[in-house]
């Protein structure tokens, strides 16, 4: 008789945009005359700028022809992207990052995802507390993660470090040695950012302590302020320590059409072994990179009308985060993030807790967000807001939240 992979049977409840979904779901077929405003998941609304469009039409065109048909795609993506990645979001930055360190994948959150598959099942992951959901759930599917606690809301081989609002939602070095650091900057879901000399120390320490930083830089696009770094491998000592992965989603909308990559330094070794190298054989045998004509699309974002139509893109999505932020500060929430990053952090009005609150913005001003306590216990009290809704929707939601 088969068995399965018990390590499932662990994860307390669905997916924490799966359970949102459900529950908005179950709210609309009751009250199919509200309408609803999705500020929950951070998903994007802008459609594609048109030069990554003309890129995927003349990439389409190609696939029609023999001569310009492409049939399976290097195993780690094609040069042009590459390329066109380690040079803008790099080299222009004075990070020492190769085009041949680079993976393109089918997504950030894949990435996130597998990337632990490299590792150990007896390494311990250290996560900031509230954290991304896909981190911790990914290490509870493959066994390092313990057992679960529904009491604390915790696994017992995790190591959390509490973002606050005391330590202005940064974590501090643990006290427990971790092997594998979960950072994300800017910060989902608190919208916090460090700066590069916060990140040195962390960088610092992972070498120091034998440690790799898996640091997620999504949101990097929409860092505004000069002393935050905008990729890992800004500071001294990263190519020995730290695996960055990124995305196309958040910057140029390809939620819907899947784009990331991860990069792994040829320099990051375990012992004689090459991280890269391990990284490699997976992408040759599980391979979940993106195909031709979305690697076109890709290259385009860098293209200087794809550069100018980005900067556009992540201008308006930031113009609703200073919505969000001014409507909610003038209705006397306290609040944080949407300065760096499109999240924004509120503090749930006192007595109510996040899922409560969930519900009680749901059913009296028709907003969805997302409760802090989905992304870990010290997300309890807290409220997430994106700002990648419409203008318009965005300044419906804070009308109607004003109003309550
Ligand atoms: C989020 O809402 O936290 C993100 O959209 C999830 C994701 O990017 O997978």
């Amino acid at each position: 008789m088969y068995k399965i992979n018990d390590n499932y049977l662990k994860l307390p409840g669905s997916y924490l945009f799966s359970t949102i979904g459900k529950k908005v779901a179950a709210y609309s077929a009751e009250h199919p005359e509200k309408e609803i405003i999705r500020l929950g998941i951070g998903d994007v609304t802008q459609p594609l700028a048109p030069a990554i469009i003309e890129a995927l039409h003349k990439a389409v065109d190609e696939m029609g022809h023999a001569e310009t048909f492409h049939g399976y795609a290097p195993d780690l993506g094609y040069e042009f992207l590459r390329k066109a990645i380690a040079e803008h979001d790099f080299q222009a930055r004075g990070a020492d990052i190769q085009a041949d360190e680079i993976f393109v994948s089918d997504g950030a959150k894949c990435d996130a995802g597998n990337i632990q598959e490299i590792f150990s099942t007896d390494n311990k992951i250290a996560v900031c507390d509230p954290v991304y959901p896909v981190y911790v759930d990914t290490n509870v599917m493959a066994g390092r993660t313990g057992t679960y606690d529904p009491k604390t809301e915790t696994w017992s081989d995790v190591i959390y470090m509490p973002c606050t609002a005391e330590n202005g939602f940064a974590p501090e070095l643990p006290k427990e040695t971790p092997d594998l650091i979960y950072l994300c900057f800017p910060n989902n879901p608190t919208g916090s950012t460090i700066t590069k000399a916060q990140l040195q120390e962390w960088v610092d320490y992972a070498n120091q302590v034998g440690a790799v930083i898996i640091y997620d830089a999504a949101y990097e696009a929409y860092i505004s302020e000069p002393d935050v770094p905008h990729t890992i491998y800004e500071c001294e000592g990263a190519r020995t320590c730290a695996i960055e992965l990124r995305s196309f989603s958040k910057n140029a909308g390809f939620t819907g059409v899947r784009l990331g990559c991860t990069v792994i330094p040829k320099d990051l070794k375990c012992g004689e072994v090459s991280l890269h190298a391990l990284w490699a054989r997976r992408h040759g045998t599980k391979y979940n990179g993106a195909p031709y004509i979305v690697q076109r699309a890709g290259e385009a974002v860098y293209s200087p009308e794809g550069q100018a139509q980005l900067k556009a893109q992540v201008a308006y999505y930031m113009n609703n985060a200073k919505t969000i932020l001014e409507g909610l500060k003038s209705a006397g929430y306290t609040v944080s993030g949407g300065v760096n990053a499109p999240y924004i952090w509120l503090k749930t009005p006192e007595g109510m807790d996040s899922w409560a609150f969930f519900d009680y913005l749901l059913e009296n001003a028709g907003v969805v967000g997302t409760p802090g306590s989905g992304f870990g216990p010290s997300g309890e009290g807290y409220f997430r807001l994106t700002a990648f809704g419409s203008y318009e929707n965005t300044v419906a939601a804070l009308e109607r939240i004003q109003k309550l």
